[in-house]
C-alpha cells in the first residue's frame, strides 16, 4: 500500500516511515527536504501519486498567532485538494486531545482550522488527536519559563512516547477510514507541573517548577481535564521513567528534543 507522510522527516513522520516500511508498505517521506511543500503545492501531484492513504504529521516552523493559522490552513487546503485530485482514499491528520477544549491557545485554534477543513473536504479522512510527547517536555518547560523559574498548572495530564503515537497513527493509516476522530495517549497520568519537574530533573536541568493555577500553557488557561482523553483512548506502553533512562538520540529527528 503506498502511503504517503507529509512531514514524514519529522520527529512522529520518520518513526512513521520506518514503521510502516517494516510493515511491508511503500512508505513515502514528503517535506521540504524531500522536494514536497504543502505551503506552495510543489511536489504534492507526483509524491501522491497512486497513492492510497495519505498523513499529514507535519508541523508550522513558527507557533506565532498568525503564522500558524497560515501554515495550518494554507498546507491543508493545498493537501486536500491535491489528494482528492489523486483519488486519496484515507486522509489522515494527527492533532492534539483536547483541541476543541482550548480554543485560547492560538496553536489549537489554528490545529481546529485544519480539522474543520479536513470535516468538510469530502476526502475520507480519520483525525488522531494524541496527547503531549513525552519529546515535547522541554519545549514546554522553555515556553512557560521566566528567568530561572517554570510556571505550570498542576491539572492532569497523560502524555506518550513519540514511538507509540507513530504505532498508533500507522495502524489507522492501513485501515479504513472512520470520518471521524480517535484518541491515543500514554498509560499513566501525571500533575502538569511533577511530569516536567521529573522530566528537567532527569537532564540535570536546574529550573525550579512551580505550580500556578493561573500559569498558561501557550497561551491558554487550563482546567483540571482540558488535556485528557475520554475512556475510550487507545494507550500507549511506554512509561515516562522508562523512557527517560534510554539513551538520549545523537541525530535530530526533529525539532523537539529529549
Ligand atoms: N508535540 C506534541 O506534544 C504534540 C501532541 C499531539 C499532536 N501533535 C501534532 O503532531 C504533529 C507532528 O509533530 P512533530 O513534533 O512530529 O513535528 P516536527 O518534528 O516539527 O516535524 C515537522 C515536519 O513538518 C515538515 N514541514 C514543515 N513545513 C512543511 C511544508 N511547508 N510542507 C511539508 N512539510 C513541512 C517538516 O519538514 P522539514 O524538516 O523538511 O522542514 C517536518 O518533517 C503536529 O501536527 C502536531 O500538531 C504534537
Amino acid at each position: 500500500m503506498k502511503i504517503v507522510i507529509i512531514g514524514g522527516t519529522g520527529l512522529i513522520g520518520s518513526k512513521l516511515v520506518s514503521k510502516l516500511r517494516e510493515h511491508g508498505h511503500e512508505a513515502v517521506a514528503a517535506s521540504p527536504d524531500t522536494g514536497v511543500n504543502t505551503l506552495t503545492g510543489d511536489g504534492l501531484a507526483e509524491a501522491l501519486r497512486d497513492a492510497a492513504a495519505v498523513v499529514d504529521v507535519s508541523n508550522s516552523p513558527s507557533f506565532e498567532e498568525k503564522a500558524v493559522m497560515d501554515f495550518f490552513t494554507t498546507s491543508t487546503r493545498n493537501l486536500l485538494k491535491f489528494a482528492a485530485a489523486a483519488g486519496v482514499t484515507h486522509y489522515v491528520a494527527l492533532s492534539v486531545v483536547g483541541t476543541e477544549r482550548i480554543p485560547d491557545s492560538p496553536y489549537l485554534r489554528a490545529k481546529t482550522a485544519q480539522e474543520a477543513l479536513i470535516k468538510d473536504a469530502g476526502v475520507p479522512y480519520t483525525i488522531v488527536h494524541a496527547t503531549q510527547f513525552f519529546e515535547f517536555v522541554k519545549r514546554i518547560a522553555d515556553e512557560a519559563t521566566t528567568g530561572t523559574t517554570v510556571r505550570l498548572p498542576p491539572v492532569l495530564i497523560q502524555p506518550m512516547a513519540a514511538d507509540d503515537v507513530a504505532k498508533a497513527v500507522g495502524r489507522i493509516a492501513v485501515g479504513p477510514p472512520l470520518n471521524g476522530m480517535v484518541e491515543v495517549a500514554g498509560p499513566q497520568q501525571f500533575r502538569f507541573d511533577e511530569l516536567i519537574r521529573q522530566g528537567l530533573s532527569a537532564r540535570h536541568d536546574p529550573r525550579d517548577v512551580v505550580a500556578d493555577q493561573h500559569a498558561r500553557y501557550f497561551g491558554a488557561e487550563l482546567t483540571e481535564r482540558s488535556l485528557i482523553p475520554a475512556d475510550d483512548a487507545r494507550l500507549g506502553e511506554v512509561r515516562f521513567q522508562d523512557w527517560l533512562s534510554l539513551p538520549i538520540p545523537q541525530s535530530a529527528g526533529g525539532a523537539q528534543q529529549r
